[in-house]
């Protein structure tokens, strides 16, 4: 069976990696999460998408120079505000602290593409390794070097490539640097491409699946996981297919 993974939360119907998006995930019954993590000034691991505040909360600046007092002050229920009050940037801890009272997964994307956060992945597998979430945490990124350090850590936590260029037997690579999964843009991931990468071993969870005849076909083939802005409708889709 396909699992399912909220993105940034339910961030369809929600707004993105804040706890109100993760527990609606948890409330329809996604497998997952998906979330997005950066470092404050005061080198808190912080759970939001940008490396500014600006998008998704009332604030202005860079993560790297805030502190989480001061992040922790700005609403990041922005334009949900109609009907939600005091919607916060979590950190991770406070994530998993919610995690302690479920059994989800949670795919953690380390946001380090464009700022280099000195000791991101040792804080993020400190914090796994002190919950005891080594089963229940996958490292993605974009940045290649960061999951084989993370790999390099600790090779019990499950590391996963990001990416969204074409490219050609991803399985070999992903073997190559110790990966179990891949996490390709839809857009590079035909049918054919995640059958022979799951027949060599290698999961597939592509992002961001979000229209219903995609679902439905990688439901078909049984993809390893979709990951989606749209939990709820997937999860109805899956079950309606009795899969
Ligand atoms: O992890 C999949 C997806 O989240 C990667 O892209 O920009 O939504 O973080 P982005
Ligand atoms: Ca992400």
């Amino acid at each position: 069976m396909s699992l399912v993974f909220a993105h940034r939360g339910s961030a369809g119907t929600h707004p993105e990696n804040t706890m109100e998006a993760f527990k609606e995930g948890e409330r329809v019954g996604a497998d997952g999460i998906e979330l997005d993590v950066q470092l404050s000034k005061d080198g808190e691991v912080v759970v939001i998408h940008d490396e500014t505040v600006d998008r998704t909360t009332n604030g202005k600046g860079f993560i790297k120079d805030l502190t989480l007092k001061e992040i922790r002050k700005l609403d990041a229920g922005n334009k949900y505000k109609k009907f939600l009050k005091k919607t916060r940037i979590p950190t991770l801890r406070e994530v998993f602290e919610w995690m302690m009272t479920n059994e989800m997964i949670c795919n953690i994307e380390l946001k380090n593409g464009v700022i280099p956060y000195p000791r991101l992945e040792e804080k993020v597998i400190e914090l796994i390794n002190e919950f005891s979430f080594q089963n229940r945490t996958i490292i993605s990124s974009f940045n290649h070097y960061s999951i084989v350090h993370c790999y390099r850590l600790d090779p019990d936590i499950e590391i996963a490539p990001l990416y969204s260029n074409g490219l050609f037997m991803p399985w070999v690579y992903a073997q190559s640097i110790h990966a179990e999964s891949i996490h390709p843009n839809i857009k590079v991931a035909p049918d054919a491409l995640i059958i022979d990468s799951m027949k060599a071993g290698v999961a597939v969870r592509p992002y961001t699946i979000n229209n219903e005849a995609v679902m439905k076909r990688l439901f078909t083939i049984n993809c390893s996981a979709i990951i989606t802005d749209f939990p709820e409708k997937a999860i109805k889709i899956r079950e309606s297919m009795s899969i």
